[in-house]
């Protein structure tokens, strides 16, 4: 592995691009290969053995362009496949979003706090190990089945309408919210317009953060500026999808 080799990243749709967003604040001179599994997607309902087999795809094709990290930018496919793809490929750092849920336990803890994620994430073992080691006892896990969907389709009716159907039981009676699926920092202005005033936790940050260290303590820092440095390959070739995902990127 060397300096100049890509980091792989990859979700189920384009929701992976708020984990690059901050990737990019961190790490600019790197070059990226984004993979968008839109194919496949929701995983946010698959089984484990499922999204073994998708993830392990796509680690494939990351180690064949030779790149030199790979980071799971989906919590679903985090929960369920991180440890499976660890232990069989052993050669390749692979760094893994996760819903920010000690983040509350370190800063907020008091607060009444509703936890937003697939279904997926939130029956995982992974996950539930965490919950359990930071419950506030305030806690509501409120699994979102469907919404990654309608933000990937990038439909405002229905992602205002789904908004305001399951979220509006909790206007005023929560403070944190944590974001544990890629694709809903992506909806946080329409979130607060039915929640009202909240705090968002988001671990996408301390991904970026912790990359950062894992590259450094392999002297896998790229310092040259690379000039074209996001790949975006969409499973199912769709264009729209590549066209919103550089505009996200630039805004
Ligand atoms: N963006 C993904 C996550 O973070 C999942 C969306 C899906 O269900 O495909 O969990």
């Amino acid at each position: 592995m060397n300096k100049n080799e890509a980091i792989g990243i990859f979700d189920s749709g384009i929701g992976g691009v708020t984990v690059l967003k901050e990737i990019l604040k961190v790490l600019p001179n790197e070059k990226y290969i984004y993979y968008s599994d839109s194919k496949n997607n929701p995983y946010g309902d698959k089984s484990d053995e499922q999204i073994h087999d998708l993830c392990e795809n796509i680690v494939k094709l990351f180690i064949k362009e030779k790149c030199k990290a790979i980071v799971i930018a989906c919590n679903t496919a985090s929960a369920k496949s991180v440890q499976y793809l660890r232990e069989k490929y052993k050669d390749i750092p692979f760094i893994a979003i996760e819903p920010a849920y000690k983040m509350v336990y370190d800063y907020a803890y008091n607060a009444p706090t509703l936890v937003m994620a697939t279904k997926g994430t939130i029956e995982s073992e992974k996950f539930n190990l965490l919950y359990h080691k930071y419950d506030n006892h305030k806690t509501i896990l409120l699994p979102c089945i469907g919404l990654a969907d309608i933000i990937e389709e990038d439909n405002k009716d229905k992602i205002k309408a789904y908004l305001k159907e399951h979220l509006e039981p909790y206007r005023g009676k929560v403070k944190n919210v944590v974001l544990g699926c890629t694709h809903y920092p992506l909806i946080k202005e329409e979130i607060k317009e039915v929640l009202g005033q909240v705090e968002f936790f988001n671990g996408a940050p301390y991904l970026a953060k912790h990359l950062k260290e894992v590259l450094k303590e392999k002297d896998l820092i790229n310092d040259e500026n690379e000039s074209k440095k996001i790949q975006f390959i969409d499973s199912s070739n769709n264009e729209q999808k590549e066209k919103r995902f550089f505009e996200i990127i630039k805004e």
